[in-house]
């Protein structure tokens, strides 16, 4: 338990003997069968592959784990990434672990404070750019061709290499793939990612068929579904508030050659999920994380039967990762008493045992 994912599944990841074997615990996520949902919606078997339980919260750390020991592999110091948090945090983690300097490049006032106060504990230097995720990404590669410093934003293909590694824990826990998988999508490296992991499973004969890979933006940024660029992405859920998605190419293909679908939710829709997942089946995950369990509660309101089928929601991001959102989308007031019993008793309204019969 706990060796990590470069020991688990170094032989179908791109290791050499000079690859230092990094790892922080990442992999071994929990798949959690669903307790409400999958009676409430008539699935057959639903199930949440955890991904906020790895080292820093989230899946980002499957990747950065093997870019950043094949960066320190190749010689170099320092690690940079543009981040709308959670590869941030992944990077900032990592790069410490290994002893390396990381640089993050995040958009100014959009990233949620868990995630900044993770790069800040890690030591990594920290810039936030005046403009959205897309474009501190392109100045990240540009930085990047430049000068002597190792992007590890998932167009660095270590990135795929890693997360694929989810893919294989799910077939290995259910014995073969589910019929369909159901994902967030914004940069849309972990779609691909997924999709990779899942076809060379089956050409090794792991598992009979690959899933339906169902992938979900949020409607306010939304260019895979729409085939449009987004200039001015917006959404409740900031991890996935992206316009111009480096992987667009290849979600695509995943969608097409697995006979599934990217589409969009609002993020009404995605703030119902977050709220159900936590209040019935007790799952706190991030907005972004929410957007493909309402993406499969809004297919199956529309007509898709799952009666016969298995399904994989992935959660990709702890709930803590975003404690803001919990407080703009419930209104739970806080209650207050005086520290003595009876007082605490009647703000909770409670009646004593029996207490009618005395
Ligand atoms: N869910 C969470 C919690 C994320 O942080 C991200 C991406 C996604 C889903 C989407 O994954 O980009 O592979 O399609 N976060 C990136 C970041 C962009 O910088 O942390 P994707």
């Amino acid at each position: 338990m706990g060796v990590g994912v470069l020991l688990r599944y170094g032989q179908y990841l791109p290791m050499t003997d000079a690859t230092p074997r990094l790892t922080l615990g990442e992999g071994e996520t929990p798949l959690v069968r669903s307790k409400f949902l999958e009676r409430d919606l008539g699935i057959k078997e639903l199930y949440f592959k955890l991904e906020g339980c790895n080292p820093t919260g989230s899946f980002k750390d499957r990747g950065i784990v093997v870019a950043v020991a094949k960066a320190k592999e190749a010689g170099h110091h320092t690690i940079l990434c543009a981040s709308t948090g959670n590869t941030s945090a992944a990077a900032a983690a990592y790069g410490a672990a290994a002893g390396m300097h990381c640089v993050v490049l995040v958009p100014k006032g959009n990233v949620a404070m868990g995630k900044m106060s993770q790069a800040i504990a890690y030591g990594a230097r920290i810039v936030m750019i005046r403009g959205n995720f897309d474009r501190a990404l392109e100045v990240a590669r540009g930085l990047a061709d430049e000068y002597p410093i190792s992007l590890v934003n998932s167009v660095n293909q270590h990135r795929i290499e890693g997360q694929k590694t989810a893919a294989f824990e799910i077939v290995d826990a259910l014995g073969d793939a589910p019929d369909h998988l159901y994902i967030p999508v914004g940069n849309a490296g972990n779609i691909t990612a997924y999709w990779r992991g899942f076809t060379e499973y089956r050409a090794l004969g792991k598992t009979e068929h690959a899933p339906r890979m169902m992938g979900w933006e949020a409607e306010g940024a939304a260019p895979i579904a729409t085939g449009k660029r987004v200039d001015s992405p917006n959404t409740i859920a900031s991890a996935i508030r992206i316009g111009n998605p480096a992987s667009w190419q290849s979600a695509e293909r995943a969608r097409d050659e697995s006979g599934g679908d990217i589409a969009t939710v609002s993020d009404d829709e995605i703030v119902e999920a977050y709220r159900l997942l936590a209040r019935r089946e007790g799952i706190f995950c991030e907005p972004a994380s929410a957007a493909c369990v309402a993406g499969l509660m809004k297919n199956v309101r529309q007509g898709l039967d799952l009666r016969q089928s298995s399904v994989v929601c992935v959660l990709t991001g702890n709930g803590l990762k975003d404690p803001d959102i919990v407080y703009q989308v419930t209104n739970t007031p806080l209650e207050e008493a005086t520290p003595d019993l009876e007082a605490v008793a009647k703000v909770l309204n409670l009646e004593r045992a029996g207490s009618a019969k005395r």
